[in-house]
């Protein structure tokens, strides 16, 4: 792509993030989108400080203050700060449905564990060691929460709770444990994430005790998310001198890894899992590429991973990739937002960050390249919107969306 090209999205990239920008209660952060997200969001924050470490590491570093400044006195860091006062206690869906989603002013759920990536990140660009310290103790009491409090057997995966806490809410990786059929609608697969929420608060949201009882998933990209990113606590703890405890993040990590392989791995794949049994759902979605970001394939059998699924014209290889559920899927969805459902086909610029990253994490860079120049496309053709049609390459959902401002992350790689 030609360098005016870059700009140019560079140029769109920063804008948007300063458009959805709010200052609230002496902090800054940055609404996903302020028609439909009016809100802070756990991993889209951490989406933000990525982004905006590429223009200014400063704004960065309190976008992720503004995040841990509602942590919780268990570690939890929840998906959700409302931030205006009083608390509304509510999450507007589409405009319409209030719905209370956890205890007063934030949620009491949490998102894929992007944190300590971001956080490194800001680092890389300023070598501000004192931020690090700052945000140390964060980090230690959230990690430490996920490997006790969401894994209470020791089993070395971290449980979610909640669709929701996947970031992915309709995805139809949690269709069986919510007792779905593949193919139903989105007031159904709403009223079941309802439900579950309902019955999560009568357990003051206790996810050891009581939570589990109802929907537990051990999910692949959360546990893919949650393996690299210890590794970069293990970098934050070795950088700020914490020897002992850059070596126990960096067992955590060797564990999980482990444990994902150990259970999860069928053929080349890995699965989700749900119950006491660790049953494996067997539906494909870009999840099975979240290993590649983990850095927890050998070179075999990510060679084969790309060969048999990205390329596949049944699956992954549409005209605007990567879509988020494969093709051959009964589930497959791909203008997803007129039925109401976003997880189950269109493109999702964060899952395209994550592949993008994974396939330059193991050399397959003419397939990263093809990512980032659709990634490109998608948001020159359509806009910075909350999903695209893998088809098509048509706009969905939610306008002036953040996520799209990932793609410059993309291009500050060199290949
Ligand atoms: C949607 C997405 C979720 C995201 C939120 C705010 O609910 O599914 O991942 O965090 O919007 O952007």
């Amino acid at each position: 792509m030609d360098a005016s090209r870059i700009d140019t999205l560079n140029q769109k990239a920063y804008d948007i993030l300063l458009q959805n920008r709010r200052h609230k209660a002496g902090f800054q952060y940055t609404e996903p989108s302020p028609e439909s997200y009016p809100y802070q969001w756990f991993w889209d924050s951490c989406f933000h400080a990525i982004i905006l470490s590429h223009f200014n590491a400063e704004d960065a570093k309190k976008e992720i203050r503004s995040l841990c400044s509602r942590q919780e006195g268990n570690g939890l860091i929840p998906h959700i700060i409302y931030w205006d006062e009083p608390s509304p206690e509510t999450m507007r869906i589409d405009g319409e449905i209030d719905f209370e989603w956890g205890t007063p002013g934030t949620s009491s759920m949490l998102q894929p564990p992007m944190l300590a990536y971001a956080v490194w990140d800001v680092y890389r660009r300023d070598g501000d060691r004192e931020f690090l310290k700052e945000m140390y103790p964060h980090l230690y009491h959230f990690y430490t929460h996920l490997m006790t409090d969401r894994d209470p057997r020791r089993n070395m995966l971290a449980g979610i709770l909640s669709p929701d806490e996947s970031g992915e809410d309709d995805s139809p990786r949690f269709d069986r444990p919510l007792s779905l059929p593949p193919r139903h609608s989105a007031e159904e697969n709403f009223a079941k994430r309802r439900e579950l929420a309902d019955k999560n608060r009568t357990c003051n949201f206790d996810a050891p005790f009581c939570m589990k009882k109802f929907f537990w998933v051990k999910d692949v990209t959360f546990n893919a998310i949650l393996v690299r990113n210890l590794r970069r606590m293990g970098a934050i703890a070795q950088e700020i001198g914490r020897m002992d405890e850059a070596l126990n993040f960096r067992r955590t990590e060797l564990n999980v890894a482990n444990a994902m392989r150990d259970r999860m791995l069928v053929n080349g794949l890995f699965w989700s899992l749900f119950g006491d049994d660790y049953d494996k759902i067997f539906v494909k979605t870009w999840a099975i590429f979240t290993p590649l970001f983990a850095r927890i394939l050998s070179p075999e059998e990510a060679e084969k991973l790309v060969a048999l699924h990205l390329h596949d014209d049944d699956a992954f290889n549409t005209p605007y990739s990567v879509p988020t559920v494969a093709r051959h899927e009964p589930s497959y969805a791909p203008g997803g937002n007129e039925a109401g459902f976003s997880w189950r086909g269109p493109v999702w610029m964060a899952a395209n960050w994550f592949i993008f990253k994974g396939l330059v994490n193991y050399g397959f860079l003419e397939d990263a390249r093809r990512i980032r120049d659709h990634s490109a496309l998608l948001i020159e053709k359509s806009g910075f919107r909350e999903n695209f049609n893998p088809e098509t390459g048509e706009g969905l959902g939610a306008k002036n969306f953040t996520w799209g401002a990932l793609v410059i992350d993309m291009f500050a790689h060199d290949i």
